[in-house]
């Protein structure tokens, strides 16, 4: 059992960690909560006991909870970008393991640090890669690493939105549009979740990012468009397109192309509400089919918890011996490959990782 704290009780605490750690009661036990939002605090420990699980002990000041709540082993942050940097830091001071929100940190010297902090401390860190376990990428990825398409060559993956994702009201919903909060725009926002896709459906680190990123309909201090054009150290090329500008949004395309198929699906259309089904082309079948999604968690941070924090409480029962379970290696590189593609946008050409 994980005895967990979360700091930083927002829209995606609310909307998804809270109810996949509801399901997951047997692996977490939420105790304490930390947010200067009473109001965020109480609507979180509501849930908890609308489940009927114990109410926890709420801080609007998590280094009040980290220094008073000696149960905790592990905390589970989901902060507005610029503060992940201060909370993991936080935490590694006071021993514990860390889940915590993607981005890792808004540039390469504080996830360094952060993960130089985490390693002296000998404590996990676990880095939210949650779109690995929506379902229809799931069951993509054990079709592409089974073998069913050949060798992956070329990827499409599209994810054109109208707007950000509003923030709690409570806090700032604006705060992912200011760059000294958020530290980027579309790319680093949702960008991000796109390129550690890339890299898994490929089944190979970025190599190079030629990018464009813009800021074209919004008055924001980040940007609302991004493009990008990687290659990769098996050769391979993905072409990735996010936004937050596009009108009437156009929603998520995934397109995997190996030498023996093709794999496509689309997620949800925020026009018309509809998505086009995994599907699976090889030459062998001459047509196209519709795999099963196989049994798997609806709501993906429901999988993502199951997953790490199995790992975790495996780790924590040997009494913390060993390696820590950790994706922090794969959250870097997702991080540089960014950084690069801002750098590159500005030079206006290539760059190498
Ligand atoms: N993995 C995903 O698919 C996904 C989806 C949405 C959001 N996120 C990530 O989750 C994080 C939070 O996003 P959100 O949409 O929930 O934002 P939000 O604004 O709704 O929530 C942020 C919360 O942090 C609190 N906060 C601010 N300063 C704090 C402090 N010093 N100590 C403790 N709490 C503090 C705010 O009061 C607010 O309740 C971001 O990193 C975001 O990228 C991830």
């Amino acid at each position: 059992m994980i005895n967990l704290g979360i700091i930083g009780c927002g829209r995606i605490v609310e909307e998804a960690h809270i109810h996949a750690l509801i399901e997951l009661k047997k692996l977490f036990r939420v105790v304490a909560l930390a947010d200067p939002s009473s109001q965020q605090l109480e609507k979180i420990a509501a849930m908890l006991e609308k489940a009927k699980l114990p109410r926890p002990a709420l801080y609007t000041d998590y280094r009040k909870m980290l220094k008073t709540e000696k149960s905790l082993t592990t905390v589970d942050m989901a902060l507005p970008h610029h503060l992940h940097h201060e909370g993991v830091m936080a935490a590694a001071a006071a021993g514990l393991n860390v889940f915590t929100e993607k981005p890792l940190a808004v540039n390469l010297k504080q996830a360094d640090a952060m993960i130089a902090a985490m390693k002296r401390a000998k404590r996990s860190l676990i880095i939210f890669h949650n779109y690995l376990y929506i379902p229809a990428i799931a069951r993509a990825l054990e079709l592409v690493r089974d073998g069913a398409i050949g060798k992956v060559f070329l990827i499409r993956n599209e994810g054109l939105g109208g707007g950000h994702w509003p923030g709690t009201a409570s806090y700032d919903p604006a705060w992912r549009t200011k760059s000294a909060k958020a530290g980027g725009g579309c790319l680093l926002d949702n960008g991000y979740h796109h390129l550690y896709l890339c890299r898994e459906f490929m089944g190979a680190k970025a190599s190079q990012v030629y990018a464009v990123t813009r800021t074209y309909t919004r008055p924001i201090t980040v940007d609302d468009t991004a493009v990008l054009l990687l290659s990769y150290k098996n050769g391979g090329t993905a072409c990735v397109q996010t936004a937050w500008s596009i009108q009437g949004g156009a929603g998520y395309i995934h397109e995997i192309q190996g030498t023996g198929g093709t794999i496509s699906f689309s997620q949800i259309n925020p026009a018309t509400g509809q998505m086009a089904p995994l599907a699976l082309y090889t030459p062998k079948t001459a047509k196209w089919t519709f795999p099963s999604l196989g049994k798997r968690h609806g709501n993906p941070f429901t999988g993502f918890l199951a997953d790490w924090g199995a790992k975790l409480d495996q780790w924590l029962a040997k009494g913390m011996k060993g390696a820590p379970p950790t994706n922090a290696p794969d959250a870097r590189r997702n991080l540089e490959t960014i950084e690069m593609a801002y750098k590159s946008s500005k030079a206006g050409k290539a760059i190498k990782l």
